[in-house]
């Protein structure tokens, strides 16, 4: 139980034997400077995986950087991504540097990688093979030095089939394929990420651990967690805030 543990950091927490034997994996490759590309359901924890990568990696001390590909309008992108030279399009008034520029020595997480447009999908796939890149506006290259880990919760395989995200730049990333199955498969994760929800609420608030009925992890697990991880972490926060309510009134 969680409960009683005193949670490290970068501690990548499960119960379920196939996520343990991925970390196990996990190990190995953070030692690497080859691509990953992380699959899972929104909220399973793509993005706690990338960092405990970055973490467990000799690139731990430098920066890890993430880029929601998904939250950034298609024609920011690239200025994001690769930066921008002043007087690259109106409004570029000054050089600014960009995610890749950021990462250097360290980490970059670019997630949802299946919502980058085409024309980036190929402008990344040379990123990813010459190891440079041209700021928007520039006719010099930069070198990166960047290890590349990918996210997303979509079916990537799909948008391959489907033409919609590119084959080769798809292989360059899968180099390991890291998929974190959603918790409605790894029960026993449930408890586990309940209580560790628990104890960080009473962590930060300075309170007792609750009492918490078996029953009520019982009627977890038989929950789907849609919103996997996540879910977990919101459905905590509102009990314990009902809980101090329900104190209060009494
Ligand atoms: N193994 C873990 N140990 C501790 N905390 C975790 C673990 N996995 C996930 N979390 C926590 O659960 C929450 C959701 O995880 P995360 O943000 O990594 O999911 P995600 O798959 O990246 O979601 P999205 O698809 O929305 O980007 C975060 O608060 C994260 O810190
Ligand atoms: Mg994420």
């Amino acid at each position: 139980m969680v409960r009683k543990k005193k949670i490290r950091q970068n501690e990548y927490l499960t119960k379920n034997p196939a996520v343990a034997a991925m970390l196990d994996k996990v190990h190995k490759i953070a030692e690497t400077e080859l691509p990953v590309l992380i699959t899972g359901e929104t909220g399973s924890g793509k993005t706690e995986l990338a960092r405990h990568i970055h973490f467990q990696s000799g690139r731990k001390s430098e920066p890890f950087v993430h880029i929601n590909c998904a939250a950034i309008p298609e024609n920011l992108l690239e200025a994001e991504l690769f930066g921008v030279l002043k007087g690259a399009f109106t409004g570029a008034y000054k050089d600014s540097v960009g995610k890749f520029f950021t990462a250097q020595k360290g980490t970059i997480l670019l997630d949802e990688i299946g919502e980058i447009p085409m024309h980036l999908q190929a402008k990344l796939l040379k990123v990813v093979d010459e190891k440079e890149y041209y700021p928007v506006g520039g006719t010099k290259s930069e070198k990166i030095n960047a290890r590349i880990i990918a996210a997303t919760n979509t079916d990537i395989n799909r948008a391959v089939e489907e033409h919609k995200f590119r084959r080769d730049l798809y292989f360059r990333l899968n180099t390991f394929e890291l998929y974190l199955p959603p918790l409605r498969e790894r029960k026993e994760d449930i408890a586990l990420f309940f209580n560790l929800f628990i104890h960080r609420y009473v962590e930060q608030k300075k309170i007792p651990f609750p009492k918490i009925n078996p029953l009520v992890l019982d009627v977890l697990e038989h929950y789907l967690w849609p919103g996997n991880i996540r879910e977990v972490q919101n459905v905590v926060e509102v009990l314990m805030i009902s809980k101090k309510k329900n104190h209060r009134n009494r």
